[in-house]
């Protein structure tokens, strides 16, 4: 019976951030799949009708929505739409985020417009959808929950990228924070924080061979795929984690398990003992 708790059966998940082909993308297909009509939304209209198009294929209704979720009245306008659509929303995926080429630099040379974009994309969008969701959920009495996806960056140091990092931590501190806050309401809140995951948008961007540069890097060897990421939104959206909230899933190969300043292989060892006799 325990799988059970897995489906989404007849409930409503708000996707921000649905298209792309990257984790949105992903996450959009894998809630269909476990029984959810979705609400896809993004920026960009090719790519919200790609993922309507894609959740109609598995049979699920999609309601599609262009909007910039960074303004306060288009996240308005997504939540009353789904209302409008579906009767009420059950679940949000808080997946738009990242940083563009020319937003990576030193914290010496930063701009402030730019720390302020990376932030508003980063932090800032997902309070105003959470704070809308929870709203509508408190409304009409909805035991609700939400994700957003943070990053091995909100963990760690960021560097070269100290705005996304400040942005991911902060929105791990905010998830806490909604989850004391709206536990009483019986909405739970969580995030996942990725490691190195091989979406359409971050391979574009890479300047090395990530399979390659993972071997060493990654304790199991090799990146996430968005599947991977969309498994762990499914798990904590579901009745399977309904006693999870205020968490942050890591989900990154075990690559900041990873203890860095040891570097020797089981070789390197061996060698080092013979070498002492
Ligand atoms: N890919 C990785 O390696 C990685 C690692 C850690 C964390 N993450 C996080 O995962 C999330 C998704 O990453 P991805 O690589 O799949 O990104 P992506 O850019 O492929 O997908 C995000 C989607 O959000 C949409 N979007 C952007 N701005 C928007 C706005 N203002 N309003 C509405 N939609 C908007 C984009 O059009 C895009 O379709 C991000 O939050 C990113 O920070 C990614």
């Amino acid at each position: 019976m325990v799988l059970e708790r897995l489906r989404l059966d007849g409930r409503t998940a708000i996707v921000a951030g649905a298209g792309g082909g990257g984790i949105g993308t992903a996450t959009s297909l894998t809630l269909a799949e476990a029984g959810a009509d979705i609400v896809a939304v993004d920026i960009d209209a090719e790519r919200v009708e790609d993922t309507k198009r894609r959740v109609g294929e598995l049979g699920r209704k999609c309601l599609g929505i262009v909007a910039d979720i960074r303004q306060k009245t288009d996240v308005e306008r997504v939540v009353s739409q789904a209302v409008k659509e579906f009767g009420a929303v059950h679940y949000v995926a808080n997946v738009a985020g990242g940083m563009k080429d020319d937003q990576w630099g030193e914290v010496l040379e930063y701009g402030e417009r730019q720390f302020d974009e990376v932030i508003s994309l980063n932090l800032r969008y997902a309070f105003l959808v959470c704070q809308a969701a929870a709203k509508s959920m408190v409304e009409l009495g909805i035991k609700g929950s939400m994700v957003s996806v943070a990053s091995v960056s909100g963990l760690a140091g960021a560097p070269y990228h100290g705005p996304y990092g400040a942005a991911k931590a902060g929105l791990m501190a905010l998830t806490r924070t909604m989850a004391v806050e709206l536990g009483p309401r019986g909405i739970r809140v969580n995030a996942v924080a990725p490691g190195s995951v091989k979406t359409p948008r971050v391979m574009a961007m890479a300047s090395r061979d990530i399979d390659e540069s993972s071997k060493t890097t990654i304790p199991i060897g090799k990146p996430c795929q968005p599947d991977d990421i969309a498994a762990g939104i499914l798990f904590l959206l579901s009745d399977l984690a309904r006693s999870v909230s205020g968490h942050t899933l890591v989900i990154d190969g075990g690559a900041t398990a990873k203890f860095s300043l040891t570097g020797r292989t089981p070789e390197q060892i061996e060698e080092q003992k013979q070498a002492r006799g």
